[in-house]
C-alpha cells in the first residue's frame, strides 16, 4: 500500500520475493528460459519514498546502502524514467529515498521490488493512473521479476515471469531468510543450467493446511538451486545450516544465493534466527513471515 509519510510525500514498502518453488520448464528463442514458479512475498524489505522536489534525486540509506549504484543502471532510476516518458511534461520533479534493507542480487527480488514500488508510488504522486498505461507491460520492459512484484501476493508465475496467477489457499509461512553475503549474477546462474525442459509444478492445493503446503512443496523443486550451489557451494551449507535449527523445508529462492527455511511458529523462526545470527555474524539473517493469501496487502 501507499502510504502518507510526511507533507507531500509518499511511502512504499518492496517487500522481498520468495520462490517457494521455480521450475525452469522451456527456453525462448531469445534466450530467456520460462518457468513455472509459486512466489510469495514477506513482511522483510526496502522501502522507497518519493516527493515533489526541485530537481530530481536518488539517496540511500540502511544496512546494504553501499551496493546500490546510483547511476541509471539501478532499476528504480529506470522505473522512474520509463514512468516519466509514458506520462509526459506533468510528470514533475521528484526526490527518490530507498531504504536498502535486503542484500543485493541475493536472489528474494530487492531490485525488481524496488522498481514495482517506484512505480506504485510515482503513479499515485503523479497522480496517473491513465487507462492506456500496462503497468506490468511497463514493468516486465525494466525485468522479469517486476510484474509479480506489482502484483506482491501469492501467485503462480508462468512465461518469463508475465503470467500471473493468484493464489488462494497459501497459509501464512513463519520463515527465516538468510544471505552468506555472495551476490549471484541471475544471467550466470541461468547460463549453468544443462536442461530447460523440467516438467511443470503439480497444481497447487486447494486447501490452506500448512501440512499439505509442506508435503506439496517436497514435490517441488528450484531448479537453479543445483547451478548457483556449483557457482557459490557455500549455499549448500547455508541450506545445511538453516535444517539444522529444526526448519520443516529449506530451499533456495530466485537465482541464489538467499536461502529460507520456513517454521511452524514464528516463535521457533525468531529463535531459529537467533541461533543462526550467532554461529554466522557475517551472514544476512532475517526472521519474517511469508504472507498467506489471505493476509492483508
Ligand atoms: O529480466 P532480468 O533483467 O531480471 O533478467 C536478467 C537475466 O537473467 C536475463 O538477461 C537472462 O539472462 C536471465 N533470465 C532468464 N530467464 C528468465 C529471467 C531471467 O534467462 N525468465
Amino acid at each position: 500500500m501507499t502510504a502518507p509519510h510526511e507533507a507531500g510525500a509518499l511511502s512504499q514498502f518492496a517487500p522481498a520475493k520468495i520462490n517457494l518453488a521455480l521450475h525452469v520448464v522451456g527456453r525462448r528463442a531469445d534466450g530467456y528460459h520460462l518457468l513455472d514458479s509459486l512466489v510469495a512475498f514477506a513482511t522483510s524489505g526496502d522501502r522507497i519514498t518519493v516527493e515533489p522536489a526541485a530537481e530530481d534525486a536518488f539517496t540511500v540509506s540502511g544496512p546494504y546502502a553501499a551496493g546500490v549504484p546510483l547511476d541509471t543502471g539501478n532499476l528504480i532510476l529506470r522505473a522512474r524514467d520509463a514512468l516519466r516518458s509514458r506520462i509526459g511534461p506533468t510528470a514533475f520533479p521528484i526526490r527518490i529515498h530507498l531504504e536498502k534493507n535486503l542484500p543485493i542480487a541475493s536472489g528474494i527480488g530487492g531490485g525488481s521490488s524496488d522498481a514495482a514500488a517506484t512505480l506504485k508510488a510515482l503513479c499515485a504522486l503523479w497522480q496517473s493512473d491513465p487507462p492506456q498505461l500496462d503497468l506490468a507491460a511497463l514493468g516486465l520492459s525494466l525485468g522479469a521479476d517486476v510484474p509479480m512484484c506489482l502484483h506482491a501476493q501469492p501467485a503462480r508465475v508462468t512465461g518469463i515471469g508475465d503470467g500471473i496467477t493468484p493464489i488462494s489457499t497459501l497459509p501464512d509461512l513463519p520463515a527465516v531468510l538468510v544471505n552468506p553475503g555472495v551476490a549471484v549474477s541471475t544471467p550466470a546462474i541461468f547460463k549453468q543450467l544443462t536442461t530447460s525442459d523440467n516438467p511443470h509444478l503439480a497444481p497447487p492445493p486447494d486447501d490452506s493446511a500448512p501440512q499439505t503446503w509442506l508435503d506439496w512443496l517436497a514435490n517441488t523443486r528450484n531448479d537453479l538451486q543445483p547451478p548457483a550451489i556449483a557457482v557459490a557451494p557455500i549455499i549448500a551449507d547455508v541450506l545445511r545450516h538453516i535444517a539444522n535449527t529444526g526448519a520443516s523445508f529449506t530451499r533456495m529462492s530466485g537465482s541464489g544465493a538467499t536461502c529460507f527455511g520456513l517454521y511452524a511458529t514464528k516463535a521457533q523462526a525468531d529463535a531459529a534466527a537467533a541461533q543462526l545470527s550467532l554461529d554466522h555474524p557475517q551472514w544476512y539473517v532475517q526472521a519474517t513471515l511469508l504472507k498467506g493469501s489471505d493476509s492483508a496487502s
